[in-house]
């Protein structure tokens, strides 16, 4: 069913020393900081050879991610995203193999259909389904 790794969000109190992280001292390719309100997160997306890192900061009083960073005040890995070609085919799927789907699929931050899986099914870690 999945494909290839789309990206790895990386959620973050501060984006500017974070995103200096990955130029500076990693040497990576580092986009300009990108808010995006209806997604209550600003981004930063870094380049690799095969891959994104997204650093994800929070935006607005409703961020996704404001519960992650009081449990991690330092920031931490937020979740993994892996492609898949069909989205709906996807959400059908996972629900008849009896995993926690964490509502439907809607437009995600790069304009494609996502869908969020729940940690408890999936090792532990939040999981995002982008149709690519
Ligand atoms: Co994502």
């Amino acid at each position: 069913m999945i494909g290839r790794l789309n990206h790895v969000a990386i959620a973050t109190p501060d984006l500017e020393k974070s995103a200096a992280v990955y130029r500076d001292l990693l040497g990576a390719k580092v986009s300009p900081p990108l808010a995006l309100p209806e997604h209550g997160v600003t981004t930063v997306f870094v380049e690799l050879p095969n891959t994104k890192i997204e650093l994800l900061e929070p935006l607005g009083d409703k961020s996704p991610i404001a519960k992650f960073l009081e449990k991690n005040p330092g920031g931490g890995m937020h979740h993994v995203c892996y492609e898949v070609d069909d989205i709906a085919a996807a959400l059908d799927a996972l629900k008849a193999r009896g995993a926690t789907v964490l509502g439907e699929p809607r437009i995600g931050a790069h304009g494609k259909p996502v869908l969020f899986l729940h940690p408890r099914d999936f090792v532990g870690t939040l999981v995002e389904l982008e149709q690519a």
